[in-house]
């Protein structure tokens, strides 16, 4: 989604721009922009499209100064045309904004700007800012900025520029992520740390409500009563290594093959054998206290929302506590009676999915114990859960997410086993889960062999309109999973549905052009399963199954079968998913899509 850089310092601007940019152009974006100020003049480029076209677009025409602003822009408010492209000019033409969130009452702003002779350049919300902070009788560009915030319904991460305070870059957060990275005669300031890559060793998270102010040589932070902060410096973590696609042609598949060692990252230090648990430094939870829950809520959004699905059936075995699964965007605003001995953990990749953060608050607000599952280390939903568990996946840029997927699904397994042993799980099933999840990341680099398998798959089905993919029990949220991977990318539809749910609709898509791909590995429901596939192929429907090595059998039922190793059951969603990653990544690409970036979707949501 809209993702911001900025710069001030001795360098000019343009390329460190150009160069934030491109390290946000995973994010998900349909636009791209920068502005530069010089003296008394500001300069401002924006395109539609990729960062490639603003960067030729600014080979004719260059944006010169030291110090500037640059924008992502994923569309929310007028379409993905150039006059929508951030930044936006303001007043006369001496303010310059780039805003990544929403502004939900820019409709009655604008009116009464409007009526007030303002002429709009653009259809967004974010002009509205620039407008308002432009009208502000006042060269000083903070105060200036302070009287407009109160006035802005929504949410808002901000980067201004002045003619009248020409060497002062300000930025603003209120539930859009900023960060501040401190350079050497230079600061800069970004929505992503990994936009700082390269330029910053050290960085300052901005909390709500705070605003930064930067020059060449000095940063400072305020809250919104003027009061400077003395925020927290911390080391920017160095993933500018993560951040380029190496032997691998995107960076999807480079993170499908990075599954196993991102596993073992996880697992890292967290298995107790002597105790036959697991434990995890930062649930900030005594175990007494854990002891006293007796319900789970688990919320999250798209690939983290299936993962949470998986979490459900693991602690309902293990720890055996009733767990519910919401949709972090329908829980937020649902008024669900919880009663006080119910958790609420909030599973996300990014940490910044602007939902989760809301459904998080929320639960905090009424009382809640609150942990987050992350992957993004000082993402705000880190910052702001009672607790949690990192998913040390380590840098996910591919907007469909895979290996997060796999930690999020080994982290709720440990949970579940570390829930499970402060009540009845015995030592002799904890250390069995034990020796399960230590073999897993040697399981999955076997399964990566299905590689070449799936790439002949792919080349036979490609071209077919509609999908199913079907499972059950654990494996139901894979299906799930499956579908969703394969609609992101390739754009194709797909349906995840549990398989013996069949009967009750989708049987009826069933023919020879509608594939079903069934997760069908040796498990307690094998049978059951086969039953749900002789439904389908007795109507026609081409069968692509999942299996477990060794399974003759089902070779024969099937018209394309891919192995993968057996393991216990409620591991299964983890060797399985490999295959289903890499089927959808090899139709996309025979579907010439852009895989790592697919239109109309972000990889951080940080709008409701
Ligand atoms: C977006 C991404 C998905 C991701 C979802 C939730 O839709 O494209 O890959 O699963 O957001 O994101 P989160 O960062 O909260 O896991």
């Amino acid at each position: 989604m809209c993702g911001i850089i900025g710069y001030v310092g001795f360098r000019e601007a343009e390329p460190v721009l150009l160069q934030g940019l491109r390290r946000l152009e995973y994010r998900g974006y349909d636009s791209a922009g920068v502005a530069t100020l010089t003296g008394a003049n500001l300069h401002v480029r924006k395109k539609a499209g990729r960062v490639a076209d603003l960067a030729d677009h600014l080979h004719k025409h260059p944006a010169p100064g030291c110090i500037g602003i640059g924008h992502t822009r994923w569309a929310t408010h007028g379409g993905a045309t150039d006059r929508n492209a951030h930044p936006h000019l303001g007043g006369k033409g001496d303010i310059v904004i780039v805003h990544n969130g929403v502004i939900e009452n820019y409709a009655a702003l604008k009116s009464q700007l409007q009526a007030d002779g303002v002429v709009f350049h653009s259809d967004t919300d974010t002009e509205v800012i620039a407008h308002l902070i432009a009208r502000q009788d006042e060269d000083d560009l903070v105060e200036a900025i302070r009287r407009v915030l109160p006035l802005l319904k929504g949410t808002y991460g901000l980067a201004v520029l002045s003619l009248r305070e020409p060497g002062v870059l300000v930025g603003a957060r209120l539930g859009s992520p900023l960060v501040l990275g401190i350079g050497d005669g230079e600061n800069f300031l970004a929505s992503d740390p990994s936009a700082l890559a390269d330029h910053a060793e050290r960085v300052v998270y901005l909390d709500d409500h705070q605003l930064c102010v930067l020059t060449a040589d000095d940063w400072h932070i305020l809250d919104r009563d003027r009061t400077r902060i003395t925020p927290e410096v911390q080391p920017l973590v160095n993933t500018a290594a993560s951040l380029d696609t190496g032997v691998f042609s995107h960076y999807m598949l480079k993170e499908i093959y990075e599954q196993p060692e991102a596993l073992e990252n996880a697992l890292r230090g967290r298995l107790d054998e002597a105790n036959a648990t697991a434990h995890f430094g930062g649930l900030n939870l005594e175990p007494q206290r854990l002891r006293q829950i007796d319900r789970i809520i688990l919320t999250a959004c798209g690939t983290s929302y299936h993962a949470a699905l998986v979490g459900e059936y693991l602690f309902e075995e293990f720890a055996r506590m009733p767990v519910e699964v919401e949709y972090a965007s329908e829980f937020r605003y649902r008024n669900s009676p919880l009663d006080r001995n119910t958790i609420v953990i909030a599973i996300t990749q990014s940490g910044e999915t602007a939902d989760t953060l809301a459904a998080l608050r929320e639960s905090k607000r009424k009382g809640h114990p609150t942990l987050a599952l992350c992957n993004v280390v000082g993402s705000t939903i880190a910052r702001e859960a009672d607790g949690g568990v990192y998913l040390h996946a380590g840098p996910e840029i591919g907007v469909a997410s895979t290996k997060a997927f796999t930690n999020q699904v080994a982290v709720l397994a440990m949970l579940a086993l570390y829930f499970g042993r402060l009540r009845h799980l015995s030592s002799l099933q904890g250390e069995q889960m034990i020796r399960e999840l230590q073999a897993l990341p040697d399981q999955i680099r076997r399964t990566l062999s299905c590689h070449e398998r799936i790439q002949s798959i792919a080349r036979q089905y490609a071209w077919k309109r509609n999908f199913l993919y079907l499972g059950r029990q654990y494996l139901f949220p894979v299906a799930l999973e499956g579908a969703l991977k394969l609609k992101e990318i390739s754009y194709i539809h797909a349906e995840g549905y549990p398989a013996a749910e069949m009967k009750h609709g989708p049987l009826a898509l069933i023919d020879a052009d509608t594939p079903s791909v069934f997760l069908v590995p040796r498990n307690s429901v094998y049978d059951k399963v086969l039953s749900n596939l002789e439904e389908v192929k007795a109507r026609g429907g081409p069968i692509l199954a999942i299996a477990s090595e060794g399974d003759d059998e089902i070779a024969e039922r099937a018209d394309e079968v891919v192995y993968v190793p057996q393991v216990a059951d409620h591991l299964q969603p983890l060797v399985t998913v490999v295959p289903l990653q890499l089927l959808a990544y090899h139709i996309a690409l025979l579907c010439g899509r852009d895989v790592d970036k697919p239109r109309n979707l972000a990889k951080s949501v940080t709008v409701e």
